[in-house]
This record gives structure tokens, C-alpha cells and sequence, in this order.
């Protein structure tokens, strides 16, 4: 099993280049399963999760060339499709459910494994199931499995989403480009993630109109086309190397993003006195000698990001007095604040609020990845703490971060991978 060895106490110095949008590619990656011609996806990011989905597309049938060098993907998805998801794929990637709204509306038919449970919460997909039996599917859950069919294909509707669900966004969006007449879809996510979907979409010709914050209307047509798609940036990764330049006291160039989407957290982290200069492609962080005590909550885009959560309680460690946060997204995430503790870190927890203890040394220890973002809170923990830290489980880590220690040994810091 691997594991990371972090020595603290070094400064970041250097230039760190963002990765392609994991949470922007994988649903990417379930669309083309929409059309019969080649597809091709650049800018991917070459982490686990990709990888798992790229292992699903092929396993239903679809000609897969990954291209880890270049960072490209290459798809055919021909008429023969299987329209079945394993559990053994699932079971590590829950976002593989994004096959079942394009393999039910372009085949009639799918059998997709229910992803498997996460530590952060229960994560239903009763959102995703409700809207395509809204559309005139039949679905039955059984033996953890979905079975879902729609023979004379899905039909459009109005669709109004109960709370905000990026997945069944996701889902929905792609099932009614190829459903009859419009679909209408209300209180729909709107994270930058969903916005690259909706222009790879529209370049393989699907009629889709984003007609408001968190409205989109979708004209569904019979065939579409081929394309080729840059995925953007990883807004979460280069949030979390914002964080790692703030807490290390040094100056790191953070390339190959758009300041522009990430304003709400740039926001925040200005309000907490780290110096961020912007320029149109890349950002330069610098920390100050005082980091100032914040209180914030997460909430869908263009809100706080649940995903960055994790990483910012850290900062909140080294700050002036005692910050809180308010979990709003996911009802179980806070499992990272018991190995914090560990590390020294005085976090108070209530129901869905944390409440951090500022200025407070953190020490090494060895401790345990739990889930992504909790795992590069460690990392980051580790990075300020006193003596050594070995983190554990770090596949974890490797499903969402793209070569974390080479990005971050080629900027000063003392971190490398135990196999
Ligand atoms: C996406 O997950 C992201 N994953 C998550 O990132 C991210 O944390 C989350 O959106 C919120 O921004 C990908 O894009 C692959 P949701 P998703 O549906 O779609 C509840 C990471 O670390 N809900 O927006 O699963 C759900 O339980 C991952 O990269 C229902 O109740 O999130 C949660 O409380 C972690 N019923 C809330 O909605 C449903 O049918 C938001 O979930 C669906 C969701």
C-alpha cells in the first residue's frame, strides 16, 4: 500500500500548472457515449478516476484510446454499446451513473450499478432516477442494480430539481438531447463543470439554451456530430495549491487557469489577508504574516466549493482567533477533522458546523486518508506541521490529484511517495 512522507517546515517557491477538470471531464466522458462518431477530449486529467471511466466506456463497448502522454482521449462509440455499468467500476467511482441518462436515451435500455456509498454522505441518485421516470422511463432498483428502460425512447418535459444536484444536472442534461421535444430543466447546478458540458454538448450539435442562473432548456435532436474538446482547469486543485502557498509562507505562480471563476474563493481567501495577484491565465500567492480568522459556509456554485472545504480548515489553523465553517452540501464531512486533531489541530465540531482554534502548532503524525479531499487536507496539514507526517491510503488522493508530489517537490517542498 503506498504511502506519502511529508517534512514540513519547507517554503513554497515556484510555478505549479493546473490540470484539466476532473469533475469536468468524467461527465464529459459519459456524453459521448451520445454520438456515433469519434470524439476527442483534450487537456484530461490523468488521475484514477479518468481512468476507471475510460475503463467503463470500453467495457460497454466503445473504442477507447487514452493518450496519458499527451493527455487526450480518443472515443468511437458505435452502435454496439452494451447498456450495462458493473458495481466492480462503480464501486470506486461514483460518477460512473453518469453513463445511464446516455445509454437510456440513446439505446432504451441500461442496467447500471447504484454507486457505491462514500464517506462524505449517503449520496443518493433518487434526484437522477425521479427526473428520468419524469421523462417516461421505467426503473427498478434491484439486487443494486438499476433497471432502467424506455422503449419508445424519453420524452421531454419540465423538470423543476428539488435542491441543487450537480450529478443530476449532469445526468438529466445529457438524457434530453437525445429525448423527444424540449425538456425544460429548473434549479439546475451551474458550476463551471456543468458550463463545460454544455459547450461540448452543443459542439456535437445538441440544442441546449441556458435561459437563466439555474435554468436550461433542451431541444432534443436525432444524431449528432463529432468534436474535438479542451477540458478547462481544475478550479479545486488550483484552490488547493492557493491554500498550500498560503499556509508555506512562500510565493508560488499557479498557471493555465481563469481567475475569473474561482472570484468567490479568491474573495475569501483576500478577506483572510493571503495576497493573490491576478492576471488573465495565471494567479501569484504570497501569505502574510498574519492570516485573519474567517467564517464561512459551503454552497453551490458560484457559493463556496463543499470541495475545498477540507483544505481551507488547515489555513483556519494557523489563523488569528477562532474561525468556523458550516457544512451545507454533504452531511458527512468532517471526517478529516479527526486526524487534524491528531496532528494537533483544536477543531470543535457541532452538527454541521466546525468551529477551528487559530494559531495552533501542528505536529507530524502518521494518519489516514479517508476521501480525496480529505486526504489533500493532510498533505497540506503535513506541509506546515513540525517533524514528519505519513499519510495512508493515499489512492484516495490519487483518484482527483495529477502527480501531487512531483508538483509540489518542483516548488521546495519536502515530499515523496513510499511504495
Ligand atoms: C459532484 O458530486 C462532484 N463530483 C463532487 O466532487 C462535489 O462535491 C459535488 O458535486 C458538489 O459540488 C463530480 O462532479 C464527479 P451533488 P455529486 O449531486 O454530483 C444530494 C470531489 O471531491 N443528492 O451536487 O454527487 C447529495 O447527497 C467530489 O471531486 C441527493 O439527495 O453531488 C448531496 O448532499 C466529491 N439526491 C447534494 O445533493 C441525488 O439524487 C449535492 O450532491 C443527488 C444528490
Amino acid at each position: 500500500m503506498e504511502k506519502l512522507e511529508i517534512t514540513g517546515g519547507k517554503r513554497i517557491f515556484g510555478t505549479i500548472k493546473i490540470s484539466g477538470s476532473k469533475n469536468a471531464t468524467l461527465p464529459i466522458l459519459a456524453a459521448t457515449i451520445l454520438t456515433n462518431k469519434k470524439t476527442i477530449i483534450k487537456n484530461i486529467p490523468i488521475v484514477r478516476d479518468v481512468e476507471t471511466m475510460a475503463t467503463l466506456l470500453s467495457t460497454i463497448g466503445s473504442s477507447v484510446k487514452l493518450n496519458k502522454i499527451k493527455k487526450k482521449i480518443e472515443i468511437i462509440n458505435n452502435n454496439s454499446l452494451k447498456t450495462f455499468a458493473s458495481y466492480n467500476l462503480l464501486k470506486t467511482m461514483r460518477a460512473g451513473v453518469l453513463v445511464l441518462g446516455p445509454l437510456l436515451a440513446k439505446y432504451g435500455t441500461a442496467k447500471v450499478s447504484l454507486p457505491g456509498g462514500c464517506s462524505i454522505g449517503s449520496r443518493p441518485i433518487n434526484l437522477h432516477l425521479n427526473a428520468l421516470e419524469k421523462m417516461g422511463a421505467d426503473i427498478k432498483v434491484k439486487n443494486g442494480y438499476i433497471k432502467a428502460s424506455a422503449k419508445k425512447g424519453l420524452k421531454g418535459c419540465l423538470i423543476r430539481f428539488p435542491k441543487i444536484s450537480v450529478g443530476a444536472t449532469e445526468n438529466i442534461l445529457i438524457a434530453a438531447c437525445l429525448a423527444k421535444g424540449k425538456t425544460k430543466l429548473r434549479n439546475c447546478a451551474s458550476e463551471p463543470e456543468v458550463q463545460d458540458l454544455i459547450v461540448f454538448l452543443k459542439k456535437l450539435g445538441c440544442r441546449i439554451n441556458k435561459i437563466g442562473k439555474r435554468s436550461i432548456d433542451i431541444l432534443g435532436v436525432e444524431k449528432l456530430k463529432s468534436t474535438v474538446h479542451k477540458v478547462i482547469f481544475d478550479r479545486i486543485e488550483a484552490g488547493t495549491y492557493i491554500i498550500a502557498a498560503a499556509l508555506t509562507n512562500g510565493r508560488l505562480k499557479i498557471t493555465n487557469i481563469n481567475p475569473k471563476i474561482m472570484s468567490t474563493e479568491i474573495k475569501l481567501l483576500n478577506k483572510m489577508k493571503i495576497n493573490i495577484i491576478k492576471r488573465k491565465k495565471y494567479i501569484i500567492v504570497s501569505s502574510p504574516k498574519k492570516i485573519k480568522k474567517i467564517n464561512i459556509e459551503t454552497k453551490p456554485y458560484p457559493g463556496f466549493p463543499t470541495d475545498l472545504q477540507a483544505q481551507i480548515m488547515v489555513l483556519m489553523t494557523k489563523g488569528e482567533g477562532i474561525s468556523t465553517i458550516k457544512e451545507n452540501i454533504f452531511e458527512n464531512r468532517f471526517m478529516h477533522v479527526s486526524e487534524l486533531r491528531r496532528m494537533g489541530a483544536h477543531i470543535e465540531i457541532l452538527g454541521n458546523k466546525a468551529k477551528i482554534y487559530g494559531k495552533k502548532k501542528l505536529n507530524g503524525a502518521e494518519v489516514m486518508a479517508t476521501d480525496l479531499r480529505a486526504s489533500v487536507c493532510l498533505v497540506l496539514a503535513g506541509l506546515v506541521a513540525k517533524e514528519k507526517t505519513i499519510i495512508n491510503r493515499i489512492y484516495h488522493l490519487d483518484r482527483g490529484y495529477e502527480k501531487i508530489e512531483k508538483k509540489l517537490s518542483n516548488c521546495g517542498l519536502k515530499i515523496k511517495r513510499l511504495t
